[in-house]
């Protein structure tokens, strides 16, 4: 069952106080991962966030983003597209550097990454601020994507990141107020 699933998850996600710096809870997700239905399940539902509508392409941001946006892509029969930090893809690339919620940095993604057109869904592990989720999506409509939706395991919905993220359908698996 749904509801189900969604409440083993909340349980599951740990909050770290002060981590990484003194004020900022972090929600750690490894005891997702290590649970092997629960991983299942978290893909599960990131994929049915988006069960509406054909995906060429799955974007997924360093790193933990990497984790779920990739077994998305497998599972939709989708190809997957890295948006790294800075000075880690080999080829030509576009970047945007953005705050988030505990400092900054610089993501890229390569050029040829994306053909104008392709439909495209941006999965990450968590929305805070929206400033990382925000650069991403800068970069795919960029390349000429049609974002289709940008999909979350987590949505900290006090941080108010959707509001900085415009026009676009905005998906979560959990929620925190
Ligand atoms: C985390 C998280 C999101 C981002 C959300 O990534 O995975 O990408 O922060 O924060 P925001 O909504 O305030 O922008 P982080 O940069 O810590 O990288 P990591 O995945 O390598 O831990
Ligand atoms: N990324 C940004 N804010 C975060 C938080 N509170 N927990 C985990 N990852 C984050």
């Amino acid at each position: 069952l749904k509801s189900m699933s969604i409440e083993a998850l909340h349980s599951a996600v740990r909050d770290i106080p002060d981590f990484p710096k003194p004020g900022i809870v972090f929600k750690d997700i490894t005891p997702v991962l290590s649970h092997p239905t629960l991983f299942r399940q978290a893909i599960t539902l990131l994929c049915e966030t988006a069960a509406d509508s054909p995906i060429d392409k799955v974007v997924g941001i360093d790193a933990r983003g990497f984790i779920f946006a990739a077994a998305v892509a497998d599972r939709l029969n989708a190809g997957f597209i890295p948006i790294r930090k800075a000075g880690k893809l080999p080829w030509k690339t576009r970047g945007l550097a953005y705050a988030l919620e505990y400092g900054e940095a610089t993501v890229e993604i390569h050029e040829d990454a994306i053909t104008p057109g392709e439909r495209v869904l941006l999965v990450d592990d968590l929305l805070a601020t929206g400033g990382t989720a925000a650069a991403a999506i800068r970069l795919i409509q960029g390349l000429g994507g049609d974002l289709v939706a940008a999909s979350f395991l987590i949505e900290l919905d006090f941080l108010q990141g959707r509001q900085q993220l415009g026009d676009v359908r905005i998906e979560s698996v959990l929620r925190y107020g």
